[in-house]
C-alpha cells in the first residue's frame, strides 16, 4: 500500500512490475481495482502505477475535484512513486478526462496517450446540469444517494452478456464511494473544458479503445475521435463501458501492442 500527498490530501496508489512506466487511471465512480486483471497481463514487462483518484477507492475525498486538480494529484503520485520518466498515460472514461488535463499541464511527461471508453468533448449544457443536480442529491442524501447512483450506473456500465457477479461486485464498490468525493467528481466533470483541440495538437502516439456495446461513450464516437487525430483504434467486441474488467485480456493485448511501438 503506497501513499502520496497532494495538497495535503492522502492518495492511495499501487505499483506493480518493472520497466517503462505506465500510469493507469480509472473512471467514475470506480477505483484502481478496475485495472487488476489487465495488470496481471502487463506487470512482467512494465512498471504499472495505479492510483485511486481523490474521493475514490482508498483515497481521501475533497470538496473539489476538477480535472486539473486530479491531474496534479497524478503528478504527486508519480513523485511519490519516485517516477521521473515520461509515462504512457492510460485513462478510462473520467480517467481519460483527467489524462487530457494532465497532457495540458505536463505535456513533457507524456510519452503516449491511451483513452479507454472516453471522449475529448466537454459535457453538453444539459448533461452538465444533470450532473450538478445529481451532485446536489448525493450531498443531501449521503450514502443513500450514492447507492441510488450505483444502482443506476450499474444498468449502463456493462454489455448485455457480462455476468451478474461482475455487475454486483462493482455495484457494491460504487455504493461505497464517499458522497463528498462523488459530488466533487460530478461537478468536476460538468465543469471540464473541451479538449478536442488539445487532442489534435498533441504530438504524442495515441490509442483509442472502445467497447462495442458501450452506451456511455459509444464506439462510434471513439472511432470518429481516433480518425480525427490519426490515433490507433481498438473496438472490443462484447464489451460495454467497463472494457478493462469485461475484456481484460483484449485490453491488455491492445495496450501491449501500443506499448511495444511507443516505449
Ligand atoms: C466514467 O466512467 O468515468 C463516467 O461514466 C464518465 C462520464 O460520465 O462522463
Amino acid at each position: 500500500m503506497m501513499e502520496a500527498r497532494s495538497n495535503n490530501l492522502r492518495l492511495h496508489f499501487e505499483v506493480q512490475g518493472a520497466g517503462a512506466p505506465v500510469l493507469l487511471v480509472h473512471g467514475y465512480p470506480l477505483s484502481g481495482r478496475l485495472w487488476d486483471d489487465v495488470a496481471t497481463h502487463l506487470a512482467d514487462d512494465y512498471r504499472l502505477i495505479i492510483p485511486d483518484l481523490r474521493g475514490h477507492g482508498a483515497s481521501e475525498a475533497a470538496a473539489s475535484a476538477t480535472m486539473e486538480e486530479q491531474a496534479r494529484d497524478l503528478m504527486a503520485v508519480l513523485d511519490a512513486a519516485d517516477e521521473q520518466r515520461p509515462v504512457v498515460l492510460v485513462g478510462m472514461s473520467m480517467g481519460g478526462y483527467v489524462a487530457l488535463a494532465f497532457c495540458r499541464l505536463f505535456r513533457e511527461r507524456v510519452r503516449g496517450l491511451v483513452l479507454v471508453n472516453s471522449r475529448a468533448e466537454a459535457d453538453s449544457l444539459e448533461a452538465a446540469e444533470a450532473r450538478r443536480a445529481t451532485a446536489e442529491t448525493v450531498l443531501e442524501r449521503g450514502a443513500a444517494g450514492v447507492s441510488e447512483v450505483a444502482d443506476s450506473m450499474v444498468e449502463k456500465l456493462f454489455a448485455d452478456s457480462t455476468n451478474a457477479v461482475l455487475r454486483q461486485e462493482w455495484r457494491v464498490r460504487m455504493a461505497a464511494t464517499d458522497p463528498v468525493g462523488m459530488a466533487a467528481a460530478l461537478r468536476g466533470m460538468a465543469d471540464r473544458p473541451d479538449s478536442t483541440a488539445l487532442l489534435k495538437e498533441l504530438k504524442v502516439p495515441m490509442l483509442m479503445v472502445g467497447g462495442e456495446e458501450d452506451v456511455i461513450t459509444p464506439a462510434e464516437g471513439v472511432r470518429q475521435m481516433a480518425e480525427e487525430v490519426g490515433a490507433a483504434l481498438e473496438i472490443i467486441p462484447g464489451a460495454g463501458h467497463m472494457t478493462p474488467v469485461e475484456r481484460p485480456a483484449e485490453v491488455a493485448e491492445a495496450l501491449r501492442e501500443f506499448l511495444e511501438r511507443v516505449v
